[in-house]
């Protein structure tokens, strides 16, 4: 079968098997099939570039289920199965007034996929209210509870990149997520002038939602319409010393400090600033607005957006002798 819909690319490509899931047995029975070696688990297809047919078997998990575990007047744990969608998952919240997560509104992928790469937006990330996740060892056919600390959260970075990587598939995820006195974050990126322009002078975590969401339409691709997997690349860390010398030339290079040695500066400025922005090669190239997202307009290929990727790593390189890494998987 076909690929297209199960990933945000949107790119055509063939599954030799294909098989969804919404229960743990079913999910066991696969781990436990003789033929069930070399393995492709697909949530939200939303950060992968697939560039060849996947010659194996394709399991796409699709656990559905969202519920209040315990709550007191302060929180509420919630825990929601792997296959629900992050943003209505949000919504969900935001209706309940669970606070934490209005912040990461609108980001594509499911809530099973997201631990994996500790998604983050305007200020927050996942780890901020992650209380744990259940997740089925490929090797013993048994759920292992993961803490937060055993998730070793870092940017775009967890335990399921590292050591844990391809030898768990992540059912569930529970969260601590607050009923008042909700901690609000809105100095980040304009958020709060958007909520000023609305005048807007005690947001409530649905005004800091609508607010998220009207940038990243703004800004982001909705791969509804246009194809692509939001962030390409990662943003790079980089020396102090390196900075410096860089903003001797760019006087304006926006930054964000990491710690007293180290400094992250926003991949798609510099993509930008190697004139990528906009670029339209045929079917696919980089978006209008926002020079971190590749994108694919029509039938592009994946080698053809990983190409270009390569192409745009390689002069980011030579022009600010800075790497930057994807950010999505290559498959
Ligand atoms: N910038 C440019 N040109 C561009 C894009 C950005 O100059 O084409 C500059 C902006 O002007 C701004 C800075 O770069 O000064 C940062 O831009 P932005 O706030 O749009 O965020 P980002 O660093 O490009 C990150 C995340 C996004 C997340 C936003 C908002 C990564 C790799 N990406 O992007 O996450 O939504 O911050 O918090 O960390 C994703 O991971 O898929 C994703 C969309």
């Amino acid at each position: 079968i076909s690929l297209k819909p199960y990933n945000t690319f949107g790119i055509d490509v063939q599954a030799k098997h294909f098989v969804s899931i919404d229960n743990i047995d079913d999910l066991k029975t696969i781990l436990n099939h003789p033929d069930y070696t070399n393995k492709l688990i697909l949530g939200g297809g939303s950060n992968m570039l697939l560039t060849k047919d996947q010659n194996t078997l394709v399991t796409h998990i699709n656990l559905k289920g969202i519920s209040i575990i315990s709550e007191d007047d302060d929180f509420a744990i919630v825990k929601a199965y792997a296959g629900e969608n992050w943003h209505e998952f949000v919504l969900w919240c935001l209706e309940n007034n669970f606070g934490g997560i209005e912040n990461m509104s609108l980001i594509p992928g499911n809530v099973g996929t997201a631990p994996i790469q500790n998604i983050g937006a305007y200020g927050v990330e996942l780890k901020d209210t992650f209380l744990s996740c259940e997740a089925l060892s490929v090797d013993t056919i048994t759920l292992k509870t993961f803490d937060k600390d055993e998730c070793n959260f870092g940017y775009r970075n967890s335990i399921f990149k590292q050591e844990a990587k391809g030898k768990f598939i992540i059912t569930s995820v529970t969260f601590k997520l607050t009923k008042r006195n909700h901690k609000l974050n809105i100095n980040y990126g304009t958020i709060a002038s958007e909520l000023e322009k609305k005048e807007i002078k005690n947001p409530t975590i649905q005004d800091i939602s609508k607010a998220v969401i009207f940038i990243r339409e703004s800004k982001l691709p909705n791969p509804k319409d246009i194809g692509n997997s939001g962030s390409f690349f990662k943003n790079p860390v980089i020396s102090k010393e390196q900075f410096n010398v860089l903003e001797k030339q760019f006087k304006n290079i926006p930054n964000y400090p990491v710690s007293e040695s180290e400094v992250k500066v926003p991949a798609g400025w510099l993509i930008e600033k190697a004139g990528f922005k906009g670029k339209r090669i045929g079917n696919y190239g980089v978006h209008k607005k926002q020079a971190l997202v590749l994108v694919n307009y029509g039938n592009a290929k994946g080698d053809d957006i990983l190409n270009l990727s390569k192409l745009i790593q390689k002069t980011v390189k030579r022009l600010f002798d800075i790497s930057i890494e994807a950010e999505v998987n290559i498959l």
